[in-house]
């Protein structure tokens, strides 16, 4: 099944220019704004809790007014596929059904919520995380291809274990497949819309990536197997589609085989093209790296002894943590902050495209917001501000001024890789949110 979209969203008035509190359309459903949270990771596992864990983090936003709440990447499958501890697993019928309770309350609430599906392959925790590994020896590690060089060459030194199992033309539809019953079991839950996590170094960007992908067969074209995903999820839902999808021109270089922008703005018209109801544009590398969070060396994050052993775990060793974290204070220096950074390449897509464009990636200020709406983007999105402030658009919708009080220190960031929750960990920060909620920044006169 394939969709034309003909029309350009338009701001509900005469005006040309959409504001931040006004409705748009993604795939025939009305959000009352163009304020979302972003994909984040909940950490809600996969068992009786998930649904009052998914429901705490996801409903005070919807509560304080954003028009769509992203849930974080969920695994399609049973088994494997995890990026980081703690993902929920959306692949049990039943389980599913179970996690209505979430678009009810954000519903409940004016909102909507769009669930996202993910499956790591390459980045997955079989590959580095040492403790998983050993916990689970016979996990295949799903590939688009063989690994490339630079992989192959951190395995030799110890630092991941890389040992595939590259996917055959057929396992390709299998997978594809998986992401369809996803998307129709969280349709029948009630979640209002489906997203697919291309951007993340996850399976899809390995399919999308000239750095991942050399197979011969038709899915040497890595948007061949979006085409494929989407026949999936349309064979058992018309709930709307989005994705994010990669430019990887962060590589480091040296990476000759990566997407440039040129690439991603190409993929995001084949994926309007193929029926995706909105795109989300994002610039990164082909590692798993700061690129996506651009932002401060999370010090404090690395210090702290109540997560040097979940550390430990996850990298092999204190030591092989340590040279981890090193790793990462390099990086930080190549992958600093800048305010609204993924905003030129989304204006590229957004001339090109006749569906709804999301910018994310350092978005801040409500001023600027302004300004980059019905210009690079139709909708506005936050992921960190989200940690830092959970009732964060109660604020940003109200008042023309706000900005955020995030200070991009990835201090939530980095611990996940230990296990623990993402919440903000830094006390100026949290010092700040909580004389705002005195001073009653957070309430709202009405919730719908
Ligand atoms: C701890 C953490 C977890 C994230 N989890 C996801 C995820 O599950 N799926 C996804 O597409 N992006 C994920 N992201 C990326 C965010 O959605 C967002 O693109 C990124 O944080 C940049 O936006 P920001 O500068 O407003 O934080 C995550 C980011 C962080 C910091
Ligand atoms: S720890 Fe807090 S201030 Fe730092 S990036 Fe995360 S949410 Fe923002």
């Amino acid at each position: 099944m394939r969709t034309t979209h003909t029309l350009k969203p338009e701001p509900s008035d005469s005006r040309c220019v959409p504001r931040l509190d006004d409705p748009v359309t993604v795939g025939g459903l009305r959000l009352r704004n163009r304020l979302y949270r972003t994909p984040l990771l909940e950490c809600a596992g996969t068992d009786s809790e998930t649904a009052d864990t998914l429901r705490s983090e996801l409903e005070p936003a919807a509560a304080a007014g954003a028009g769509l709440v992203c849930q974080g990447a969920t695994v399609v499958r049973g088994e494997g596929g995890c990026a980081a501890p703690g993902m929920t697993r959306v692949h049990d019928d039943e389980f599913v059904a179970g996690l209505a309770p979430v678009p009810d309350a954000v519903e409940a609430h004016g909102g909507r919520v769009f669930a996202q599906l993910e499956h790591g392959g390459l980045r997955s925790m079989e590959v580095w995380h040492a403790g998983y590994r050993s916990a689970h020896p016979d996990l295949d590690q799903l590939a688009v291809s063989d690994p490339p060089l630079p992989l192959r060459a951190a395995d030799r030194l110890g630092l991941l274990d890389v040992s595939p199992r590259v996917l055959s033309t057929d396992a390709v539809y299998d997978l594809a497949a998986d992401f369809g019953r996803a998307a129709g079991r969280l349709a029948d839950a009630g979640y209002h819309g489906v997203h697919v996590a291309g951007a993340n170094m996850g399976i899809v960007q390995q399919f999308l990536s000239p750095f991942y992908n050399r197979r011969s067969d038709e899915f040497a074209d890595g948007g061949r197997f979006l085409e494929v995903l989407y026949d999936e999820v349309r064979e058992r839902t018309d709930a709307p589609l989005i994705a994010k999808l990669p430019a990887e021109t962060r590589a480091p270089p040296g990476i000759r085989r990566h997407l440039s922008a040129d690439d991603c703005v190409a993929l995001c018209e084949r994926a309007a093209e193929i029926g995706f109801d909105a795109v989300a544009p994002v610039s990164g590398s082909v590692f798993w790296d700061m690129h996506i969070v651009r932002g401060e060396y999370p010090e404090r994050a690395w210090a702290d002894d109540r997560f040097q052993a979940g550390y430990a775990d996850a990298f092999g060793s204190r030591w092989r943590a340590k040279l981890v974290s090193l790793a990462n204070r390099v990086q930080a220096r190549r992958a600093s902050f800048e305010p609204a950074w993924n905003a030129d390449l989304c204006r590229r897509v957004r001339e090109r495209v006749d569906v709804p464009v999301m910018l994310e990636g350092g978005v801040r200020e409500r001023e600027r917001i302004d300004r980059l709406l019905g210009d690079a983007c139709d909708l506005v999105g936050m992921g960190r501000p989200f940690y830092a402030e959970p009732r964060l658009p109660a604020r940003l919708l109200d008042d023309p001024d706000a900005a955020v009080v995030c200070e991009n220190c990835n201090n939530c960031a980095v611990p996940q890789a230990a296990g623990v929750d993402g919440v903000c960990r830094t006390p100026e920060v949290l010092a700040e949110r909580g004389r705002l909620a005195r001073e009653g920044a957070y309430e709202t006169s009405e919730e719908d």
